[in-house]
């Protein structure tokens, strides 16, 4: 058979997101985020999964504060993006940068400033913006005031923020996903919706009914987007990697249904208008009690164009978990592999894993799949002329790349592929500089130390070729 090819106008793109670059996190009058009082250190990771509440004391570091400066890099940033050749540039809008607080009437012009001139940038050089409303970012005000999600409020309150941006936006930008791995809210509660847990009440009630007013948000944006412009088109995004089982084993191939459920519950109400039958029984057996409101189910009709998703590596489940390394790579835990290499960070290396993903997805889902994260996180070390050899990261995307394009002549419609990242930014998970995924390396250590300078490693002349042959050089 020949070999694959990339479809004509194939979308090639790199992604970086609000929290983790733009940095000036009080500039321009935006407001604190959840993602701005989440320190570096051993406090992290409890205030991430909402085990400990924010306190937000002056004497730690907080990443998010600097990240990489795009807020005032952002045109000689877009200018190397350019040069790479980029067709899409993915991002998203900081919610707290145009709504402060979150509840206020009216936006803030500041913000909304930022973001056209972001997006005029790219159009100077044919870059297609693609945009995430949500990328792991709540206006702490609304943590405070109204629990976050928790709390319906919200859907109207993101409604408002979601116009805004398609009212102001909607000229430059097409593409927009309503909210970034939607399905993390479940294993990282606080970083990934501003959740935090009163003592001893249920935690998984609390989750999964921030995820239906999260859902019936996006279903609502969904709809308003359509009223507003016809050419603006909707995505949905997972945190994606199939469950493979452990084993043959009967209960092995059982539980992975299970996770595999647990995992794709928000992207079938996204994609397909309503809640799938199992989840009856997620909700019996977590004793949750869902308060659906009168016309939520109607709104939730309001399905998305595409499916988009991460894919960092595949997961593995077993039954019994007696004698097996587990690790939790990329916050969902999984059964170490043993056909599969990991990353210095615990990270499952498997390039097979997306064209299973892809088919698995597109067979469930029938509409267009967008590979919006694929990326390596590593140590870069500087050479003494100040180059860096990446071909750990060049090794890395190649295959993945090359089994999108098996996955395409498998039949799957991908509409593009989206590399993270475009820059060296803040690592979601550690807060770390020194977890390094981008095509750009940014001198910033991981207390903040370094003069923030762009340079170009060996992986950018390599996609940059990628991208202009079309996928023809890997
Ligand atoms: C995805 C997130 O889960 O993984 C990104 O959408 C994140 O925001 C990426 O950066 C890689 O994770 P990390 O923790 O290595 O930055």
């Amino acid at each position: 058979m020949a070999k694959y090819k990339f479809p004509k106008g194939f979308l090639w793109g790199a992604a970086i997101s609000a929290n983790q670059s733009e940095g000036a996190f009080e500039d321009g009058g935006k407001g604190l985020s959840n993602i701005d009082v989440i320190p570096f250190g051993e406090n992290r990771i409890g205030i991430k999964l909402g085990v400990n509440p924010p306190t937000y004391p002056d004497d730690q570091y907080y990443p998010s504060h600097t990240g990489v400066d795009f807020y005032h890099k952002y045109k000689e940033d877009i200018k190397l993006m350019s040069d790479l050749g980029l067709k899409v540039f993915r991002t998203s809008i900081a919610w707290s940068r145009l709504y402060p607080l979150g509840d206020e009437e009216k936006p803030n012009k500041e913000g909304i400033l930022f973001y056209k001139s972001v997006f005029q940038e790219c159009a100077k050089y044919g870059i297609q913006p693609l945009v995430t409303l949500s990328h792991f970012d709540v206006p702490y005000g609304l943590v405070e005031k109204y629990g976050s999600w928790r709390a319906y409020e919200l859907v109207s309150l993101y409604a408002r923020y979601a116009e805004t941006c398609f009212k102001e936006f909607g000229k430059y930008v097409h593409y927009f996903i309503t909210f970034n791995e939607i399905n993390i809210v479940l294993h990282s509660p606080f970083s990934g919706a501003g959740l935090t847990f009163k003592e001893n009440e249920n935690k998984n009630q609390v989750i999964y009914q921030a995820a239906h007013n999260i859902l019936v948000a996006s279903a609502l944006a969904t709809k308003i987007a359509r009223q507003i412009n016809s050419e603006i088109k909707i995505g949905c995004m997972l945190a994606g990697g199939s469950f493979y089982p452990y084993s043959p084993k009967p209960e092995d191939v059982l539980e992975s249904i299970q996770h595999e459920q647990e995992n794709l519950f928000f992207i079938d109400v996204q994609a397909r208008g309503y809640y799938p039958s199992y989840a009856k029984k997620i909700f019996e057996e977590k004793n949750v009690k869902l308060d659906i409101r009168d016309g939520d189910l109607d709104i939730l009709k309001n399905t998305v164009d595409f499916i988009s998703f991460s894919y960092y590596s595949s997961r593995c489940v077993a039954a019994d978990l007696t004698d097996k390394n587990v690790s939790d790579g990329n916050v969902i835990k999984s059964v170490i592999n043993p056909f599969i290499q990991i990353s210095d960070w615990g990270w499952g290396i498997d390039p097979v894993g997306l064209r299973i993903t892809c088919n698995q997805l597109y067979d469930r889902y029938q509409k267009p799949l967008f590979c919006v994260e694929n990326g390596f996180g590593a140590k870069d070390s500087l050479n003494d002329d100040g180059s860096i050899t990446d071909d750990y990261r060049i090794s890395y995307l190649k295959k993945h790349i090359e089994q999108l394009g098996y996955a395409i002549q498998d039949g799957v419609p991908v509409m593009g592929y989206i590399a993270w990242s475009f820059m060296d930014i803040v690592a979601a998970s550690t807060g770390q500089m020194s977890k390094r995924y981008g095509f750009v390396f940014v001198d910033k250590d991981d207390k903040g130390n370094g003069t923030y300078n762009r340079s170009k490693k060996k992986s950018f002349e390599w996609y940059k070729d990628v991208i202009k042959t079309n996928g023809e050089n890997l």
